[in-house]
């Protein structure tokens, strides 16, 4: 197959499904348990099967194609990556990594490779934690980390759980658990993916190996306060909920800032409740998400962000909660997965470059417990999480020819 086939195919695909979005022509906005993860899903179980492989969709919603292996009691090659999308998100950010995982299947059979394990094709369900400000649900629960308490924990802004959400969908939340593989039963995994940065594009390289995953912290914090009339509660009789959050708020940033090492720090939503212009809001939810590769940085600014909630709810005579949504520590891919991919890139004289990852992916929560690498494909201008993300075909196919040679020594050997 030469490489202008691939990049049809995965263009095809791609293309396909950039169709199944709640907001067409304002971006991909694809969320865990709605129709459109429902018919992207759908559209992959086709592909899959016409693959060749051995298609099935588990308790959690992930959906995974197998091609059996000589010995499929051998822990197999994982790859793949997710389905969801953020809100107003990118048509590449998590399918295009899918899509080079089913390429890389069509090329074992096609090239008639023998795996000796089962090659396994994963696409996951809500890598992105959008709509219930969690993340990694599918993979976490493929790990066995997800139960019934877990889904009737977290809830969406409108307050529905992910408990109540599969039920809605068609899957049986009682049942999560049993989307855990057996110990033992993965033995690598292996995630391509936009880079979602600008470091690729800008040096015009062709294939990114990621050597680190940053870890990350996500908290909903609710700050309580007192509503009253806007225009006649004196300034120091008033129990403003609004001011002590953004008093703590607006510090976040420059906390990150000090650690001078690429720690980040961002508050992303923001809610007043009841969210009126002339009421003093009895509470202000907001969310803050903080990533680092040194954990001891993360955890500094948690424990300034909790002082800080102290001493600006008691100044109002309010209170706060601070519920943590995740938590996941930074990760070192596969070494000896990365020189393999290296091989290859220097075999077919595609231009590489070492990277970390800021961006959280399933290989963050996977390379937790099991061996992982992953690969990145340049994102134009580094833009990503917003309609105007893109990635060549053309790229996604070099990325699919490194994929293939991998598999095939993994699988093989
Ligand atoms: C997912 O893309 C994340 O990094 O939050
Ligand atoms: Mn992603
Ligand atoms: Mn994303």
């Amino acid at each position: 197959m030469a490489i202008e086939d691939i990049v049809g195919r995965i263009a095809g695909d791609l293309e396909h499904l950039k169709r199944y979005t709640a907001t067409p022509k304002a971006g991909c906005t694809r969320l865990p348990f709605t129709k459109e993860a429902r018919q992207a899903v759908d559209y992959l179980k086709t592909i899959m099967a016409e693959a060749g492989l051995e298609v099935k969709e588990d308790a959690a919603g992930n959906v995974f194609g197998t091609l059996a292996g000589s010995d499929p009691t051998l822990p197999c090659v994982m790859m793949g990556s997710h389905y969801d999308s953020v809100v107003h998100g990118g048509d590449y950010d998590g399918i295009a990594g899918v899509i080079c995982a089913v390429e890389t299947a069509r090329q074992l059979k096609e090239r008639g490779i023998q795996p000796k394990r089962n090659f396994v094709v994963a696409g996951f369900c809500d890598e992105e934690g959008m709509r219930f400000g969690t993340g990694y649900f599918g993979s976490g629960a493929m790990l066995g980390k997800r139960d019934v308490a877990y889904c009737k924990r977290f809830r969406d802004t409108d307050g529905i759980s992910i408990y109540e959400a599969m039920q809605a969908y068609g899957l049986d939340p009682n049942r999560i658990e049993e989307a855990a593989w057996p110990e033992g039963s993965i033995g690598c995994f292996i995630e391509a993916h936009i880079e979602q940065g600008p470091m690729l594009d800008a040096g015009n390289i062709e294939i990114g190996l990621v050597d680190c995953i940053v870890g990350i912290q996500r908290y909903m914090i609710t700050v309580n306060g007192r509503a009253d009339h806007a225009g006649t509660t004196p300034m120091d009789m008033r129990m403003d909920a609004v001011e002590a959050a953004t008093k703590v708020i607006s510090k976040i940033p420059d906390w990150a800032r000090e650690k001078a090492d690429g720690t980040v720090a961002t508050t992303g939503f923001i809610r007043t409740i009841p969210g009126g212009m002339n009421i003093v809001a009895e509470q202000c939810e907001f969310t803050v998400d903080i990533r680092s590769r040194n954990n001891d940085n993360i955890n500094d600014i948690v424990r300034r962000i909790s002082a800080a909630l102290d001493r600006e709810t008691e100044a109002i005579g309010g209170s706060y909660e601070m519920d943590n949504k995740l938590t996941i520590t930074p990760v070192n891919l596969s070494q000896g997965m990365l020189s393999v991919m290296e091989e290859s890139c220097k075999e077919h004289a595609f231009s590489y470059q070492y990277l970390p990852s800021g961006a959280g992916h399933d290989a963050l929560e996977i390379g937790q417990v099991l061996p992982t690498v992953m690969l990145f494909v340049p994102s134009k201008d580094g833009r990503s999480h917003c309609p105007v993300e893109f990635t060549r075909y053309s790229d996604l196919a070099k990325a699919a020819v490194v994929l293939l040679d991998l598999a095939e020594k993994l699988l093989t050997e």
